[in-house]
């Protein structure tokens, strides 16, 4: 192992009774840019504080490197945290608050100058060098507290939503900046998020939790095209979910299932079922067709299903279409399409609001989720 790889075993906590991690297994490669992401409470904080060695686990070993690092206290860990909230120093310049952790350290003031200006560059803060805090704004704020994490140089940055304090726009920034500082110090960054977006677009690969519990670890593409279960395909990004029997399996790659409401449907085999086996299926949205008129010219691993348009929303990018299947509001279906929708009423193919309407898919694009 290297120096900096990161291995958690078996990792147990529980607070008053209520089991918060429930034997977490990771690993964390040394230079990755790695996410936790999963919904609020379901125990990332607690891990990456475990990580930090601010909360010890009840059972299970952290490995930094060949050491186990669970009776390290923090300060001799190998690693440094950075919070939601900004825990500057209010009373101290942006020089001073990245000073900080080198004064402590009692190194010459030649040696702190050159790195405090060095560490201040690198989060682009130059100009802004002699403020106080409450003269910064938020996106500023936080990249002192990168700087000030960073220039004690650890092997590990741990980052506990960082961003989730700043708005959008400021967000999406400051997201590129980190992917950039990442490169540019190359040490792990174990980053925290329950915003999938986020993590999609910046990791190298994503653990999602739930409730205690590691569902998957995969790269984003993997996370998005390949979900390990239901909770993973609806928790990243969107999708449509149908469950039915499996009645043929044909030409290897393809099944048939019946549904309870849908009719007969045909699916790609992205997992082994056997015929009689109860299946969930997905389809992300942006993969549906939807379609004034009844689709013409499919092949037989296309589907297509009758739909009655609820909502249509205009966003810009893209139209969300959300459709009925049957006039039964329980068979919902999303579909997106990647461009405006003109509202042209003498136009044969325009769909409109509360009319009828067709979706289609090609099996290829479906995905088998689980048995169930
Ligand atoms: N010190 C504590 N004592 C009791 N319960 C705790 C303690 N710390 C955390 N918990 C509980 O453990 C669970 C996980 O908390 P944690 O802060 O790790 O969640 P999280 O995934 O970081 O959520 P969020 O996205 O909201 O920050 C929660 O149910 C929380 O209430
Ligand atoms: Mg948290």
């Amino acid at each position: 192992m290297k120096k900096t790889d990161i291995k958690i075993v078996d990792i147990k906590k529980s607070f008053d009774g209520v089991d918060v991690l429930k034997n977490i297994n990771l690993e964390i490669k040394d230079g990755e840019f790695f996410s936790i992401l999963g919904p609020s409470g379901c125990g990332k904080t607690t891990l990456l504080r475990m990580i930090a060695g601010f909360i010890a686990p009840d059972s299970g070993a952290i490995y930094l490197g060949d050491e186990n690092i669970v009776d390290l206290a923090p300060n001799k860990r190998n690693v440094n945290t950075i919070f939601q909230k900004y825990a500057l120093f209010p009373h101290l310049t942006v020089y001073e608050n990245v000073a900080f952790p080198l004064r402590l350290k009692k190194i010459d003031e030649k040696t702190i100058d050159s790195e405090v200006k060095k560490f201040i560059e690198l989060v682009d803060l130059k100009e802004h060098m002699n403020k106080k805090p409450n003269q910064l704004s938020g996106g500023q704020q936080q990249r002192v507290s990168i700087a000030r994490a960073l220039i004690n140089k650890p092997g590990v940055l741990l980052l506990d939503e960082p961003l989730s304090a700043l708005d959008a726009k400021l967000r999406q920034n400051l997201l590129i900046e980190l992917d950039n500082i990442h490169d540019e110090v190359g040490i792990t960054f174990i980053f925290i998020t329950h915003d999938q977006q986020e993590a999609l677009s910046i990791s190298d690969r994503i653990a999602v939790m739930n409730k205690g519990e590691v569902l998957q670890v995969g790269t984003p593409a993997e996370v998005y095209e390949a979900p390990a279960d239901t909770f993973v395909a609806d928790f990243i990004g969107e999708n449509n979910f149908f469950d039915g029997v499996v009645t043929e399996i044909f030409d290897e790659t393809y099944g048939r299932i019946e549904t309870e409401k849908l009719g007969n449907l045909v699916f790609e085999l992205d997992k082994v079922v056997k015929v009689g086996d109860k299946i969930r299926v997905s389809i992300r949205p942006e993969k549906i067709r939807v379609s004034k008129q009844i689709p013409t010219g499919l092949s037989d691993k296309h589907n297509t299903l009758k739909v009655y348009v609820d909502e249509l929303i205009y966003s810009g990018f893209q139209s969300k279409y959300f459709v009925w299947v049957d006039g039964d509001k329980n068979l919902l279906f999303k579909a997106f399409k990647q461009h405006a929708v003109y509202f042209d009423e003498d136009d044969n193919d325009t769909i409109h609001w509360n009319e009828d309407a067709y979706i289609s898919w090609h099996a290829d694009d479906s995905f088998l989720v689980e048995v169930i």
